[in-house]
């Protein structure tokens, strides 16, 4: 982990360096509904990159039969057991199933470190366009649902795609992350550069992250539209 920032002359800390992040290398990452594309794609990225991955499911069967196929060590287990392992657990089932999943988890994810990557969304003629959470977002929902769990959100831009082709050495994209610890954040954008081509970026508090789930609705647009899987950077000195 980060050494403590020094003071500066006048008594105040300075500003610590936003790239100095922690040595994550040694934690166990869960995936809830890592059965799904989203879910084998990351749980496939960090297990290649070094961690125990566990794959979650409701149903244990499920999640062992797709660790096998995921291979490189991955393990299987019912949510509950992947909750239960896992030191960072990415949330990673459809919008529907989001409160339901972790209202039933909130024992086994209490003091975990939670990364919530859902993005509600829906799908009408017109493509895709976002859902208005009562919570404000996805994110802040898990938040109300887990009071006991550190929650934080990023992992909603990537490409399932791109994370599941073994042939794709490097994805070259930012990972936003959220959240209201600025420590829990910079353990997530760690994990997120584990991954090559990928930075983790400090991108504000939970209750930002409604526009963040919602720009996936703009980026599956500039996929139908370049048949592509886009990815977003942020620019700017000093990134
Ligand atoms: N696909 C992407 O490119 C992508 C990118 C960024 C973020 N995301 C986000 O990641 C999440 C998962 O996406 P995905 O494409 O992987 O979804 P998915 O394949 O439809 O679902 C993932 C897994 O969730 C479980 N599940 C399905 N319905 C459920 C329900 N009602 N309650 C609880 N669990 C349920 C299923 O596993 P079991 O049946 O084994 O339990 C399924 O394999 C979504 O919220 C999405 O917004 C997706």
């Amino acid at each position: 982990m980060t050494s403590q920032t020094p003071a500066d002359g006048a008594g105040r800390p300075a500003a610590k360096d936003p790239w100095d992040l922690p040595d994550v290398s040694g934690l166990t990452v869960g995936v809830l509904g890592g059965t799904g594309d989203q879910g084998r794609g990351l749980a496939y990225r960090l297990a290649v990159a070094g961690h125990t991955v566990v794959i979650g499911s409701r149903s244990a069967d499920r999640a062992t039969a797709a660790a096998d196929e995921i291979g490189h060590g991955v393990l299987g287990r019912d949510n509950a057991g992947c909750a239960r392992e896992s030191d960072v657990v990415i949330v990673a089932v459809p919008w529907e199933g989001h409160a339901p999943t972790l209202a039933g988890l909130r024992e086994e994810l209490a003091g975990k470190l939670v990364v919530d990557c859902v993005n509600p969304l829906g799908f009408d003629r017109k493509g895709a366009y976002p859902l208005v959470p009562d919570e404000g977002s996805a994110a802040e929902q898990a938040a109300a649902l887990l009071p006991d769990s550190r929650v934080t959100a990023a992992f909603h831009h990537l490409s399932a795609v791109l994370l599941q082709d073994p042939s794709v050495e490097r994805i070259e994209t930012d990972v936003m992350v959220l959240g209201e610890s600025r420590a829990d954040c910079a353990v997530v954008q760690a994990l997120a550069a584990r991954i090559p081509g990928m930075r983790g970026i400090f991108a504000g508090r939970l209750r930002n992250a409604h526009q963040v789930e919602s720009l996936v609705a703009n980026l599956i647009a500039v996929n139908r539209r370049y048949t592509t899987h886009a990815g977003i950077r942020l620019t700017g000195t000093g990134l």
